[in-house]
């Protein structure tokens, strides 16, 4: 952190979900981010898809790194679309790409094991100097959390753009990584419930078909958004045609 000049930090440290400038999505002089037109990450290394079982505390999937969105997101504030900053513009909200992390892990906690994975992630093809251990220059494999069948058609700039937050439906990302009693296995194998933190993103909400009709038959945006034409496109919103084509 203290590599880091204030004033950089200052720059890309946006609060909040929603309020975002073009110019906080695309960066700055001082601090380039290139807007990444990747699709997100779905595979882990063996090839593996998480496909929603992953809800509550319990059953947790491993991933790659201990990301933590409590650090991130709450701690430094760092705004969901700066790393996530497909939401607005693309049905996908996509993942970010190792460059998002290295802007800041170049600098930032670099004696740690697990920044230390993000480099080894990085570097290779992008040459890095000496941190560069050439194994891979490969983007991060996060598993998949959230995942809903094919055959439904979701958009996220159409909800983004109504003024929706990310929080409605994907529950309250910025604490988890907190910490949380979980049951531990100290190393003479004896196992007790201790607070400790957990560095995964688990999924929060149902994502099931009552979930969508649920929301799209009640939430207030649409009042504001359309005025008297509002029972017309919540009647819009209920075909099976919006969600299946
Ligand atoms: C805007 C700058 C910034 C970006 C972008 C960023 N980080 Fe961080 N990250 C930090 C800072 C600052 C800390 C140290 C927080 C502290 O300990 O107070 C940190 C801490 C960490 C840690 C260590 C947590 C611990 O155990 O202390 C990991 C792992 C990490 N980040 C991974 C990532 C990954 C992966 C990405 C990319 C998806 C990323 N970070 C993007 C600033 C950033
Ligand atoms: C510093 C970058 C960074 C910030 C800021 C950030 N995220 Fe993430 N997010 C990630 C990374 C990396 C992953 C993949 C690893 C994981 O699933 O934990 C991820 C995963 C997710 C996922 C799960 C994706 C899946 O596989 O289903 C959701 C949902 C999400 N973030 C929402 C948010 C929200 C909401 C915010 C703001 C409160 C936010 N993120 C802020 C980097 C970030
Ligand atoms: C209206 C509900 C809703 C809102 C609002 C929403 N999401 Fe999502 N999000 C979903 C659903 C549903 C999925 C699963 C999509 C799939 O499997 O095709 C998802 C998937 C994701 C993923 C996994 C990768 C991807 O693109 O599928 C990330 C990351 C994510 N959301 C981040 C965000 C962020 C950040 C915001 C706020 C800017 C946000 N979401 C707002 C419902 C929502
Ligand atoms: C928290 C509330 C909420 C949830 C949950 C939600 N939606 Fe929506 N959705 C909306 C709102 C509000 C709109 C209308 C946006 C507008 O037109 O301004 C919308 C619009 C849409 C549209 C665009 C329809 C069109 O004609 O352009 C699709 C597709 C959609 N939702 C699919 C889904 C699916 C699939 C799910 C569940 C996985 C889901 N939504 C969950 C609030 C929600
Ligand atoms: C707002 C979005 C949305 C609308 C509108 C919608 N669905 Fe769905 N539907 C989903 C989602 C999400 C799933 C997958 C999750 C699940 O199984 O609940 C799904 C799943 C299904 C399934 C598979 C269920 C299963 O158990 O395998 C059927 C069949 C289905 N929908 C029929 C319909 C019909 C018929 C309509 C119109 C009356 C309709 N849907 C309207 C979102 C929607």
């Amino acid at each position: 952190m203290r590599h880091l000049p204030s004033l950089m930090l200052a720059v890309f440290l946006v609060q909040g979900c929603g309020d975002l400038s073009e110019a906080d999505q695309i960066g700055s002089e001082t601090f380039p981010i290139e807007p990444h037109n990747l699709l997100p990450q779905y595979t882990s290394a063996n090839g593996q898809i998480a496909t929603g079982v992953v809800t509550g505390s319990e059953g947790a999937l491993e991933q790659p790194i201990g990301f933590s969105h409590e650090i991130h997101a709450s701690q430094l504030n760092i705004n969901c679309q700066f790393c996530h900053s497909e939401a607005r513009k693309s049905i996908y909200s996509g993942v970010p790409p190792v460059q998002t992390c290295m802007n800041c892990h170049r600098y930032v906690k670099t004696d740690l094991p697990e920044v230390q994975k993000i480099h080894q992630y990085y570097c290779g093809k992008n040459k890095c100097g000496p941190e560069d251990t050439g194994a891979n220059g490969t983007p991060i494999p996060w598993n998949k959390v959230h995942d809903i069948p094919d055959y439904v058609h979701f958009a996220h700039n159409r909800h983004i753009q109504a003024g929706l937050n990310c929080t409605e439906c994907h529950g309250q990302v910025q604490l988890q990584g907190a910490k949380v009693p979980m049951m531990v296995t100290a190393e003479d194998g004896t196992v007790s419930e201790q607070m400790a933190v957990k560095d995964v993103m688990i999924r929060e909400t149902p994502l099931q078909m009552g979930w969508c009709l649920d929301c799209h038959g009640t939430h207030p945006s649409i009042d504001a958004n359309y005025g008297d034409q509002a029972d017309l496109r919540r009647s819009e919103l209920k075909d099976c045609w919006t969600c299946h084509k």
